[in-house]
């Protein structure tokens, strides 16, 4: 017997989407560019990047509520690409969203316990009472106590930051095995972001569950995660240990994300840089210093190495075409 599959796997997986521009024509996008992932069971791997750069279309991909325009993507060893939504009821037990708004997600309308019941209905967990206890589980599972308390709430008189408890029980209640929190902090006060983060660490570290943590926030990637994939536009361009990305970070776009972090001491201050530089142009992330194995000829897509003495840690190296430039990316 081999190694296990990693639970989640994209695999040269690109997505386009296509815009009309006008009466008769349209537009090509190409939110996602030819990326290789993997989510291994229990871990957290968070996906940085600025606005636009296309996490939230590789997280949804990686749910197969995209279609993945080229490549592949399979959950648990099997092939989801092609599997028509109504084959896919076992996915969608076993993977999970937790959105950015905690406040449009949730129909106002609905109490608690229905919000998080909800999914098991559409399971055809006929049993009243097991759905209540399931219920009650996912809500303890996000210190929403007394539970009985809880349910019986409507969203709407709640903080943001239960509300978000909610959507993550809603989550929960299914017993996953990987969700997808894309941004999952970004529209709470700052008071609850921390709990919220420590609360989905705990339930990685005692559930197993797997995380693919969306963020703008490279800094929080780094308490919570154990992998960071950096994403700029459409492509991932460095991949590693936390720990490897944010010390010694060699992609000159990751770079420009960790400078960007706003500096807390007034006196550095003069060292904030907002990713992009001045004149917004994109060719400052094109050459990689250290590149393992230097530029490579042909091509144009910059390629994922291994950076030498640094196991584990990967960076895009951009390919120099005959002429010397550097291509774009
Ligand atoms: N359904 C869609 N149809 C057309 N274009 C889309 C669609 N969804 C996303 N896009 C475009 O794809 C690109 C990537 O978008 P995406 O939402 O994945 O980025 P993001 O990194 O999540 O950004 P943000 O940090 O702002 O949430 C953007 O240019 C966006 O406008
Ligand atoms: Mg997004």
């Amino acid at each position: 017997m081999g190694e296990p599959p990693p639970l989640v796997a994209l695999d040269d997986v690109s997505v386009v989407f296509r815009t009309r521009s006008g009466l008769f024509r349209s537009s090509a996008l190409r939110a996602v560019d030819g990326v290789s992932l993997a989510v291994t069971r229990g871990e957290t791997l968070a996906l940085v990047g600025e606005s636009g750069s296309g996490k939230t279309t590789l997280g949804r991909v990686s749910l197969r509520l995209v279609a993945a325009t080229w490549g592949r993507v399979s959950f648990d060893g099997r092939d989801v690409t092609d599997v028509a939504e109504e084959q896919l009821g076992w996915l969608r037990r076993r993977a999970q969203i937790v959105f950015q708004d905690p406040f449009s997600s949730l129909n106002p309308y609905m109490r608690v316990a229905e919000l998080v019941g909800e999914p098991l209905l559409i399971d055809g967990v006929r049993s009243r009472q097991e759905r209540l206890e399931r219920v009650h589980r996912a809500l303890e599972a996000v210190d929403l106590v007394p539970a009985a308390r809880a349910a019986a709430k409507y969203p709407t008189a709640m903080s943001g930051g239960q509300r978000q408890r909610v959507g993550i029980a809603r989550a929960l209640v299914r017993d996953p095995e990987y969700i997808v929190a894309d941004e999952p902090v970004s529209m709470i006060d700052a008071s609850s972001r921390i709990d919220i983060l420590d609360l989905l660490r705990g339930l990685q570290l005692r559930r197993g569950v797997a995380f693919l943590y969306i963020t703008h926030d490279i800094a929080s990637a780094r308490h919570f995660a154990d992998r960071i994939a950096v994403m700029h536009r459409g492509a991932v361009v460095e991949l590693g240990d936390a720990g490897a990305v944010i010390d010694r970070p060699v992609h000159p776009y990751t770079r420009a994300l960790i400078a960007a972090v706003p500096e807390p001491d007034p006196a550095n201050r003069h060292r904030r840089r907002a990713v992009g530089g001045a004149d917004g142009a994109d060719g400052d992330f094109r050459v990689v210093e250290g590149c393992p194995h230097g530029p490579l000829p042909g091509g144009r897509r910059p390629v994922l190495l291994d950076m030498p003495g640094d196991p584990g840690h990967f960076v895009a190296c951009h390919v120099m075409s005959a002429a010397g430039a550097t291509a774009p990316g």
